[in-house]
């Protein structure tokens, strides 16, 4: 089976007024050829005005949540099918920011995962321990048990991609060492294709946490590295470009 095609996508979490398309149009511009699938995954209000700014563009955009329903009394929530009405191809769904400030489980990750694919979204799933959890040597199990449930068996040959991003790397400057990632990464993908077989080798496992243009190449490179999900550097076209550059 052949090598996942990487992904690298920009989380701009609630970051980015209309002014910020022109940064969006920028990564565009200047991406030129490169082996990644790139996507931005602006704030929802800014889904369609990005999507037509990047019309005719090799950048995708995407979500960054959604909820698990796929419409009703759900007071200022989004639904899935929305996103992708407003021009999205993916959805991240799983944040740790979710996960820890929505009291989102595995069991609504998995419901909103199932969501994206009644839309047709594809999902960037996202899972990481705690520092607190790393220091007990809980991550691999940690991480492993929030694959297995947070993907459905839905997933079975459909577009997806999982992430690994360590809580205490988010935003912090600080990253696993390579060892400690491909450590994590080979245990997601022995996960999946337990849970899928042989279908599992083919969906790219992320990093996220801290990728920045000085760090990229290493991260990039590292086994079962299929890519990254890039916060704050996703912000400047300069650095999120860097990243791109550097696979
Ligand atoms: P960061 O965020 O790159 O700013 O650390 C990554 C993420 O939360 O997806």
């Amino acid at each position: 089976m052949s090598k996942p095609t990487p992904l690298i996508a920009g989380n701009w979490k609630m970051n980015g007024l209309a002014a910020s398309l022109d940064e969006a149009r920028a990564i565009a511009g200047g991406l030129g050829a490169t082996p990644a699938r790139v996507a931005i995954c602006p704030p929802a209000i800014l889904i369609h005005r990005m999507a037509q700014a990047l019309s005719g563009t090799a950048v995708l955009v995407g979500g960054q949540d959604h909820h698990w329903d796929d419409s009703g009394a759900f007071t200022g929530d989004v639904s899935a099918e929305m996103l992708v009405d407003a021009g999205a191809a993916l959805a991240i769904l799983g944040h740790s920011e979710r996960r820890t400030g929505y009291r989102e489980t595995d069991a609504v990750v998995a419901a909103k995962v199932q969501a994206a694919l009644r839309a047709g979204l594809e999902p960037i799933v996202c899972v990481g321990e705690t520092l607190e959890q790393r220091k007990a040597g809980d991550a691999l199990a940690v991480v492993t048990g929030q694959v297995r449930g947070s993907l459905p068996a839905e997933l079975a040959g459909r577009p997806f991609s999982v992430a690994y991003e360590p809580v205490w790397a988010i935003g912090t400057g600080l990253t696993p060492t390579t060892p400690e990632i491909e450590e994590v990464h080979r245990a997601i993908r022995e996960t999946l294709v337990e849970l899928f077989g042989d279908f599992g080798r083919t969906p790219p496992i992320l990093y996220g946490g801290s990728v920045k243009p000085g760090n990229a190449a290493e991260i990039l490179h590292a086994d079962e590295v299929g890519g990254a999900l890039v916060g704050g550097a996703s912000l400047k076209a300069e650095d999120f470009l860097g990243i791109i550059r550097a696979l």
